[in-house]
């Protein structure tokens, strides 16, 4: 979606969209040439300003663009960020169904401050499944997306307008990562993945590295090798890397997603309840390919590294079973109790490839790693856990700034103890179903070393039923606004 700035109101502009407060004089507040048109709505009181409310008006007048929509935001005293992006999604999907291509929407000096939000929630209420339609409704989906918003402000506000067309920038890449998480499992199998990762550390100028299964192998990555066992697609480890002038000699950032491009549970078999949709099992690696997208767009002053091993998790005959035992990259030996645990199979070797390979700052996985979670939480928090209180907290209010919320969650000495098995160092999994979130951490924390580490936990948010309303259902792109928050805070 195309973004351009303005001072005056085009007359012959197609679609006006006035956003107004309700506890603030309309008329006072809006573009002179609309003054007649809101004294008449002010004493019909056919409009009040509320939150989410609208008014289509059709002016016959001349001066004034053909169709007008008076926008509620609510009581400016009130009025947030957070509000604004769904505000913004929700008004631009309803002006879609009017299938103009543009919309000029007239900015007051009051939300000049929300910049990132308003495009954020312009270009996420853009968002649409026509890729996945063919025929009338495909049409019907591509003739409602907009191409382009103008923006009528008072005034020339240089760094309104980066920021502003920086939100759309973002929402744009979570909604190619939605994207890769709605897509169905067969047709985002691991070598499309990979070779998406590969555009986009191409068209970046990132490094890359894809290490294949035999190379996998042969490094001694028995966790992910353990869980491809079934698949007819080689496991693949993604590993870019971001160094933006200066920083090569500085210790990355590393960011681990889960990619299981369907997780059945091996043969833990999921029932149909939850097999179903077990496509988004990769959304933790689609939100750091996220990430990645905006890192050079956004000019973050980090040096990032983007880990993300690819497999399915899928019932055959050569399939790992409960009871085997696998040689993880680290060297500790796991216990396969349950092959649905499979999730911290893959990221354990992932991590000690973080550790052996690079010298972190920091580590943070991002993985749909528990039902548990789920649970405990729900759809709007995600779990935070780890073992440096500064990064947690870090991670935490990136989160709040975001909408992207992560609620810190304890790892107890006995989550750790529940983790050891009889036969092997470790288990992947304890047969008492309480705290199941917080064992997986305690798993994934025995391959941390000395890192600075941090796992969040998406299973609830990643993708959901009942979506924000800055969300369409299914995948949400999570984390992704996050990390982007994260990274330009850190110091
Ligand atoms: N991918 C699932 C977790 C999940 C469940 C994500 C629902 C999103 C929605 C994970 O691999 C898994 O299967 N976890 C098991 C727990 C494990 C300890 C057996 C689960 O949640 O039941
Ligand atoms: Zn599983
Ligand atoms: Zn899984």
């Amino acid at each position: 979606m195309e973004v351009s700035f303005q001072t005056t109101i085009n007359s012959k502009a197609a679609i006006l969209i006035v956003p107004l407060f309700s506890d603030s004089p309309f008329v006072k507040n809006a573009p002179e040439i609309l003054e007649n048109f809101l004294k008449k709505r002010q004493d019909h009181k056919d409009f009040l300003g509320n939150e989410g409310e609208t008014l289509l008006g059709l002016p016959d007048d001349d001066a004034l663009p053909g169709k007008v929509i008076l926008w509620g935001l609510g009581e400016k005293k009130k009025f947030t960020a957070q509000k604004l992006r769904g505000l913004a999604a929700q008004i631009v999907r309803s002006v879609r169904s009017l299938k103009k291509e543009e919309i000029t929407l007239w900015c007051p000096d009051s939300l000049i401050g929300f910049a990132q939000t308003l495009g954020e929630g312009a270009a996420f209420g853009n968002y649409n499944l026509a890729k996945f339609k063919t025929g009338k409704e495909k049409e019907e989906l591509e003739s409602q997306t907009l191409k382009k918003i103008i923006v009528v402000v008072s005034k020339k506000f240089p760094k309104f307008e980066t920021e502003m067309k920086k939100g759309i920038s973002i929402a744009e890449a979570v909604g190619e990562v939605r994207d890769m998480v709605n897509a169905g499992p067969t047709f985002k199998n691991v070598d499309y993945l990979a070779g998406k990762a590969e555009d986009i550390a191409q068209k970046n100028g990132y490094k890359i590295t894809v290490i294949n299964k035999e190379e996998l192998q042969k490094m001694g990555m028995g966790g992910i090798i353990g869980v491809n066992r079934g698949s007819e697609f080689g496991a693949k480890m993604v590993v870019m890397e971001y160094t933006p002038k200066g920083t090569s000699k500085k210790p990355p950032v590393v960011i681990i997603g889960k990619g299981i491009i369907f997780d059945s549970g091996g043969y833990n078999l999921k029932p149909s309840q939850t097999l179903y949709e077990m496509q988004l099992d990769m959304a933790g690696a689609a939100s750091v390919m996220g990430l990645f997208m905006l890192l050079k767009k956004l000019n973050i002053q980090h040096h990032v590294v983007g880990i993300f091993p690819l497999t399915d998790n899928l019932v055959s005959k050569s399939s790992q079973k409960p009871s085997d035992v696998v040689t993880t990259y680290s060297g500790k030996t796991v216990e396969i109790v349950n092959t649905d645990a499979e999730g911290r199979m893959i990221l354990c070797d992932a991590i000690s490839y973080a550790l052996k390979h690079f010298d972190p700052r920091c580590v943070i996985d991002i993985a749909t790693l528990t039902g548990a979670c789920m649970v405990a939480l729900g759809d709007r928090y995600a779990g935070l856990f780890g073992n440096d209180a500064g990064l947690m907290e870090k991670l935490r209010k990136a989160g709040e700034t975001t909408d992207e919320l992560a609620w810190p969650m304890p790892i107890h000495p006995d989550h750790r103890a529940k983790m050891k098995s009889k036969i092997a160092d470790l288990r992947n999994w304890d047969e008492v179903p309480y705290a199941g979130a917080s064992k997986g951490a305690a798993f994934l924390e025995e391959f941390v070393e000395n890192a600075k580490w941090a796992h969040i936990d998406i299973a609830g948010p990643a993708f959901v039923k009942d979506p924000k309303k800055y969300e369409t259902p299914m995948g949400t792109g999570f984390g992704v606004r996050l990390f982007v928050e994260f990274l330009e805070k850190l110091r």
